[in-house]
C-alpha cells in the first residue's frame, strides 16, 4: 500500500483539515504540517505547535461497518509512536494510559484520535500526533514537563525520515488493529507502561478515582485496583497521585 502524504506549510490543525476533508480523502490519507495556529489536544487543551519544532501529522483510517471497539486504537498509536522512535535510537519512551508518550518522565508526544460515524457502523477516524522534535528553548503555554527528541538523542534527527518512519509504524498498527484488535499488543504496551503498579488518580470529567493501575486488558481499559477489586475504566486520564 501507499500513503498519499499531503505537506502543508502552517494550517489551524492537521485534524481539523482532515476531518473537514473526510468526504474527498481516501483511507490512509496524511497530512502533515510545518506550524499549527490552532493546535488541538485532548480534553480540549491546545497544543502549542511552533514552525518546524515537532511533527505534527495527521492520518485517516476508516473502520468498516460492525467494528466492535475502538477503545484499544488510541494504546495502540502510542506502540506505532514508540516503535518509529526504537529506529530513531530511543528505545526508553514509556506510554501512559491512554496515549502519551513520555521520555525521562516529560512528555514527548501526544495523540488525539477523532472518530467520525456511527459507533458500530463504518467510521473515519482522524489520528493526530504531535512528536517534539526540537522545541525552542522557551515555548510559552506549555503546562507540562516536556521533553524533545534533540535532548533524548542528543543531536538533530532528519525530521523527513522521522516522518517516514512514524507514517509507516502508523499504518502498520492500523492494518494490525483493524484485522485483530488491540489484544495481540497487550504485551507490548505493558513493556512500555509508565504507571505499571503505581498509585494513580483517574479523571474522567468531574470524576476523580484514586487507585493502582494494574495495566490495561485486551480492549485497552485501564485496570485500577481499588480496595482489592479490579475495575475496568474506559475513559479518562491519569495522573500519578500526588502531583
Ligand atoms: C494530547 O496529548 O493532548 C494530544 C496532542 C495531539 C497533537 C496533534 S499535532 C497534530 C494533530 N493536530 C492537532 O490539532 N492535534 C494533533
Amino acid at each position: 500500500p501507499v500513503a498519499d502524504i499531503e505537506v502543508l506549510n502552517i494550517i489551524d490543525s492537521t485534524n481539523t483539515y482532515l476531518k473537514d476533508r473526510l468526504a474527498q480523502v481516501e483511507p490512509g490519507h496524511v497530512c502533515l504540517a510545518e506550524a499549527q495556529t490552532a493546535g488541538r489536544g485532548r480534553q480540549g487543551r491546545q497544543w502549542i505547535s511552533p514552525f518546524g519544532a515537532s511533527l505534527y501529522v495527521s492520518l485517516c483510517w476508516r473502520f468498516p461497518a460492525g467494528y466492535q471497539s475502538l477503545n484499544g486504537l488510541s494504546l495502540a498509536i502510542g506502540i506505532a509512536v514508540a516503535r518509529a522512535l526504537k529506529r530513531t535510537g530511543i528505545d526508553d519512551v514509556q506510554l501512559k494510559w491512554p496515549n502519551d508518550v513520555y521520555w525521562q518522565g516529560r512528555k514527548l508526544a501526544g495523540v488525539l484520535i477523532e472518530v467520525e460515524g456511527q459507533m458500530g457502523g463504518a467510521c473515519d477516524v482522524v489520528i493526530g500526533l504531535g512528536l517534539n522534535v526540537q522545541m525552542p528553548t522557551e515555548v510559552d503555554g506549555i503546562t507540562q514537563p516536556w521533553a524533545d527528541l534533540y535532548q533524548a538523542l542528543g543531536e538533530t534527527v532528519d525530521r523527513n525520515q522521522l516522518s517516514a518512519w512514524v507514517i509507516e509504524a502508523l499504518w502498520q498498527v492500523c492494518e494490525a488493529f483493524a484485522s485483530n484488535g488491540f489484544a495481540p499488543l497487550l504485551e507490548e504496551w505493558h513493556a512500555l507502561d509508565y504507571f505499571r503498579d503505581q498509585p494513580v488518580t483517574l479523571l474522567s470529567g468531574q470524576r476523580q478515582q484514586q487507585g493502582i493501575c494494574r495495566g490495561v486488558n485486551a480492549q485497552g481499559a485501564l485496570l485500577l485496583e481499588q480496595g482489592g477489586q479490579i475495575t475496568p475504566c474506559y475513559g479518562g486520564e491519569i495522573s500519578v497521585r500526588g502531583q
